[in-house]
């Protein structure tokens, strides 16, 4: 069966990791710049709609991963910048071992800032990279591992940073989780009082000690 992704027949023999990775082979730069040009990723309406905007239009996005999350980062950067999106790349830079906070707060700060309208990071699970982020006041970080999830927490949730696991999605999820984030909108509304009490917590004196 051809991936309902990217439409690419599956590897013979493709490794398969456990859990919801599944998809063994491995997109190099070169072949993602092909599937964005003749459109062979297999993007919802919605999506495609998103893609349309002109550079102007589009969010400014900050990218940041660890080791675990690094080459995903790399195939996410690609992706974005052959979409017409201005990306910031926050590091790392290669898969030596590093410490995941240090990318979540440079990102996060970006965001805190407005140097960047919205945040992504990759780690093994996205956990990590969500925990140290949301510690940055106005950043409301979302752990997603799959499209839905990550609609939600731009509609309901506001979020402004997506984290994700390398370890947990293929290089194909990556991406359409990550454009599912990027294409939704906030609804407002009722969820906006919700957020309001979420940044009210911005303001609380830190505990001393
Ligand atoms: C690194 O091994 C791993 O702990 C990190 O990438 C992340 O999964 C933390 O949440």
């Amino acid at each position: 069966m051809p991936c309902r992704h990217c439409l690419a027949e599956p590897e013979r023999n493709a490794s398969s990791a456990p859990g919801r990775k599944g998809h063994g082979d491995r997109l190099d730069g070169q072949r993602l710049q092909r599937m964005v040009r003749t459109d062979r990723i297999a993007l919802p309406l919605k999506m495609m709609d998103a893609s349309r905007k002109s550079s102007a239009e589009k969010p400014r996005i900050a990218l940041g991963a660890d080791h675990a999350g690094f080459r995903a980062k790399e195939n996410i950067k690609k992706y974005l910048q052959s979409a017409g999106y201005a990306v910031s790349d926050a590091g790392t830079w290669s898969e030596e071992s590093v410490d995941y906070p240090d990318f979540a707060i440079k990102v996060a700060r970006r965001v805190q800032q407005g140097q960047d309208d919205l945040g992504i990071l990759v780690c093994g699970t996205g956990i990590g990279m969500a925990m140290a982020a949301n510690k940055i006041g106005g950043v409301r970080a979302a752990v997603a591992h799959d499209a839905l999830t990550a609609r939600m927490s731009r509609e309901h949730n506001d979020a402004n940073v997506l984290a994700m696991g390398a370890r947990v999605l293929n290089e194909h999820q990556i991406i359409e989780v990550a454009e599912s984030f990027l294409s939704a909108q906030f609804a407002g509304g009722r969820h906006q009082r919700r957020i309001d009490k979420i940044s009210e917590l911005d303001q609380e004196p830190k505990p001393r000690g």
